[in-house]
């Protein structure tokens, strides 16, 4: 039986997901959030670079307009852009109003740089906590509003109703029964899938799940080739990779391969702050050159004093391994990031199944293009996150424009194979492997045939049945890669070796639909 009537329903926890609840909550819609860990773990919570607004003397919403629309490598979608960078210091309002400690200089907000911005526009709290203090200052918000949330909670599937509303499967951790929920809306702010590749930055949470399921209710998933992969994460064998934020980049500090030579300048004119997917790549052809598993961040240059007091969660957790960065060089290497696509979205997370809104990573907008700009992915929980509470409020129909191109992915039922900690390795290995920085038809072929057959194997019998982590890994590994075979063309974050070059035909974006 329905437990809830008529109140939205949100999915998942991290900046998105709070900010709607709150913004909700205060505009008395009473909503539910359900999240799958506890309410504090999500990925805004290890974001440690910060949140970009054009806040500063010298800054514009232009210039972050523009600067948005540079990196993304001509697929931004102009109207979001705009948007995005307009709302950005409304919503940097809204933070300061509760409560997030922005750090200051001189009584003024503080401002660094980050790669391919070109001005001092991002604000951070706690030097490099930034994702910490925000997502802690709106969970405490959330706990004083009295929000319903419902912990260790996960959404398994969504049953689309005659009379335009879904209804949410709700499974529970700890093996509980499964109940059903019957609400007005349902807002998807489920975050990314970066842990399902073997090198990641994200907590272990970051499976995707919110695409698998929205594209098994019949969404339209978009842009899934692009994944980003973030050039420096801490590298220790054995140690879990942990991200040395791109403001240390910011702040001076430059990379170097083993022997000492700091080869970025080569690439790119602007070197250590050229955008994100061509320092990656950089980096990850220098470690297939030298043979060598890492390169080092040396920022060594740096004031000590400077170092400690503006990155100390990094600084912190070098020394548990002996390592001072005013001293020692770090050894780095890429890590699969951000999600830039995902479940295909308006300006108003509008998802193409009505009753299915959509906000922050697990969204695509069209926002960030071919390759998101640093610091741009707290802020869009915010913004698209704001105008998903005034569609609440106010629905007008609409939906997503149609991407350029729509192609559909077979996936049908399986044996219903429970899976084993084996296949998620699989997956893991197999993504990074075939479906990583550099792809080629071979490796994406390869890929496919693995993803199809887990598909087979992991899929439930029958559709009343909610499908498995595994199962929903399976399905997006698959549409990664499906969307990373059809994109000929090199593109941002999307790069195949035997398609090196941008193709004029593909200035489009890409939509997928499940076949069963
Ligand atoms: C970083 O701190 O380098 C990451 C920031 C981001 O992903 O936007």
């Amino acid at each position: 039986m329905p437990s809830v009537a008529r109140a939205p329903l949100i999915v998942g926890s991290g900046i998105a997901g709070l900010y709607v609840a709150l913004r909700c909550q205060e505009e008395g819609l009473r909503p539910v959030v359900i999240t799958k860990s506890t309410i504090e773990e999500s990925n805004t919570r290890y974001a440690q670079g910060g949140i970009a607004a054009a806040v500063g003397p010298d800054d514009s919403p232009r210039l972050h307009e523009r600067d948005t629309i540079r990196a993304g490598d001509g697929l931004v979608d102009v109207g979001a852009a705009r948007l995005l960078a307009e709302e950005a210091p409304l919503r940097i309002a809204d933070l300061v109003r509760f409560g997030v400690p922005f750090d200051t200089v001189h009584g003024q907000v503080a401002l660094g740089r980050e790669a391919a911005h070109s001005r001092d526009r991002i604000l951070h709290a706690g030097g490099d906590a930034t994702g910490l203090q925000i997502e802690e200052t709106l969970k405490r918000r959330v706990l004083d509003a009295g929000v319903q949330i419902r912990e260790r909670s996960s959404l398994r599937r969504l049953v689309p109703k005659a009379d335009g509303h879904l209804t949410a499967v709700i499974g529970r951790a700890d093996g509980g029964a499964a109940d059903e929920l019957d609400p007005s809306c349902v807002v998807l702010a489920t975050g990314g899938a970066g842990a399902l590749y073997r090198e990641s930055s994200n907590p272990s949470i970051a499976t995707g799940e919110g695409v698998a399921i929205a594209a098994r209710a019949g969404a339209l998933i978009c842009d899934m080739e692009f994944i980003q992969f973030h050039p420096t994460a801490f590298y220790r064998p054995g140690a879990p990779r942990f991200l040395i934020t791109e403001a240390i980049r910011g702040e001076g500090a430059v990379i170097r391969n083993a022997e000492g030579h700091r080869f970025l300048p080569q690439f790119h004119p602007d070197a250590e702050l050229a955008p994100r997917d061509v320092v990656a790549r950089a980096i990850h052809n220098e470690l297939v050159r030298s043979g060598d598993p890492c390169v080092f961040l040396d920022a060594t240059a740096l004031p000590r004093h400077r170092l400690f007091a503006r990155f100390p969660t990094v600084c912190r957790t070098l020394a548990g391994y002996a390592l001072d960065p005013s001293r020692d060089r770090i050894p780095v290497t890429p890590v699969a990031h951000y999600m830039i696509g995902g479940v295909a979205s308006d300006h108003d997370g509008r998802s193409t199944v009505p009753g299915l809104l959509v906000c922050g990573e697990v969204a695509a907008t069209g926002v960030h293009g071919a390759n998101r700009l640093a610091s741009n992915s707290l802020l869009e929980g915010l913004v698209f996150g704001e105008r998903v509470v005034r569609q609440l409020l106010h629905p007008v129909a609409g939906a997503p424009a149609a991407p350029g191109r729509q192609e559909t992915v077979a996936w049908s039922r399986g044996a219903g194979d429970v899976g084993s900690a084996e296949d998620s390795r699989a997956i893991a290995e197999r993504l990074w492997v075939d479906v990583g920085i550099t792809r080629d038809a071979r490796g994406l072929a390869r890929a496919q045939r693995a993803f199809t057959a887990l598909g087979r194997r992991l899929e439930p019998r029958d559709e009343r049945t909610p499908p498995s982590v595994l199962a929903n890994a399976a399905l997006v590994a698959a549409l990664v890669t499906r969307a990373a075979s059809l994109r000929t063309e090199s593109r941002g974050a999307h790069y195949r070796a035997d398609y090196p070059r941008r193709a004029g035909a593909w200035r489009l974006h890409l939509g997928l639909r499940l076949r069963s």
